[in-house]
């Protein structure tokens, strides 16, 4: 690949592909660089995980990783992203992580002729979040080994969510059944191509996976956010210990954290043993190696 912008750009073989490679790095894969390789992650919004992960990435693959504060950086006085990109990658960088908050931000570069350097989605507004797709599509690979007819539940705020588009529509594509449930007013109907909005406590025993999301108040208008009752979400939307009861034993729970503890899912449910979240951060690390080494290859670097 040359750059890992959007989940459009993969086919359910190439998903696999990716999971298989970042499960043989988890193994212990190692690899060697053919020439000194360069990374950057210019982060424009704030992050924990991918941004942490990708370094780590970086770093177990042997490429020299160089600082960008976007707070501290030409963008400040005005300099577009192309330039932004096209300096870094005339100054030496092969491959930019980038998250934005703009919806699409890399469109225009993607297509910029005199654009080299390689680019990957680190997360653009409610648009994409390749990454952790990728991850998440890995960590169900592990638990069931397949995807067709898998029944996944994305719960919650669907409306804002990278996470919700990017999932729904690699799960379609690998043949599991999706299903929405959350606040009728947080789902976007563009969705329903990929499967049907229902009714949270009714799919929840049916489900294999239970894909719930963050309440993403930095996106919620400032009424709706004033107005969030965060026991009323709970209430009716949170798993809870009453809730994990009805599941399948084998049953899983993802959620791309940062989790809202009491919200989303009680406090002492994020470690439980149907919970994967931290499983979800450890492959986000092996995810992103396996993205890296594509783009390295695409520039004979690998
Ligand atoms: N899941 C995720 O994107 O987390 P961060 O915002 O911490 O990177």
């Amino acid at each position: 690949q040359a750059n890992l912008v959007s989940i459009d750009q993969l086919t359910a073989d190439d998903a696999l592909d990716f999971i298989h490679e970042a499960q043989a790095f988890k193994a212990g894969k190692q690899v060697h660089l053919l020439k000194p390789a360069y990374a950057m992650n210019l982060f424009f919004e704030d992050s924990t995980r991918t941004k942490t992960s990708f370094q780590m990435a970086e770093m177990k693959l042997g490429m020299q990783v160089l600082n960008f504060n976007a707070a501290t950086s030409s963008v400040n006085k005005g300099e577009s992203l192309y330039d932004t990109l096209r300096t870094i990658e005339e100054i030496g960088v092969n491959i930019a992580v980038i998250r934005h908050s703009q919806n699409n931000y890399y469109q225009g570069l993607v297509e910029a002729p005199n654009l080299k350097i390689g680019i990957a989605n680190a997360g653009d507004g409610s648009g994409q979040h390749p990454s952790q797709c990728l991850l998440d599509m890995m960590t169900i690979y592990e638990q069931f080994e397949h995807f067709k007819g898998l029944k996944v539940l994305i719960n919650g705020d669907i409306r804002h969510s990278r996470v919700a588009r990017s999932n729904a529509e690699m799960l379609s594509r690998l043949g599991a059944e999706v299903y929405f449930s959350g606040p009728e007013e947080w789902f976007d109907p563009q969705l329903e191509r990929y499967g049907k909005f229902g009714s949270f406590t009714e799919l929840l025993p049916k489900m294999d996976v239970i894909n719930i999301l963050r309440v993403q108040h930095e996106r919620l208008s400032g009424s709706s956010n004033s107005q969030f009752d965060e026991q009323a979400y709970r209430k009716q939307f949170g798993i809870t210990s009453n809730r994990i009861k009805v599941l399948k034993p084998d049953a899983i729970i993802l959620h791309p954290a940062p989790v809202n503890r009491g919200v989303e899912i009680d406090d002492e449910l994020v470690e439980s043993p149907h919970s994967r979240i931290f499983t979800q951060m450890k492959n986000g690390v092996f995810v992103r190696m396996a993205i890296l080494s594509s783009l390295l290859r695409y520039q004979k670097l690998l």
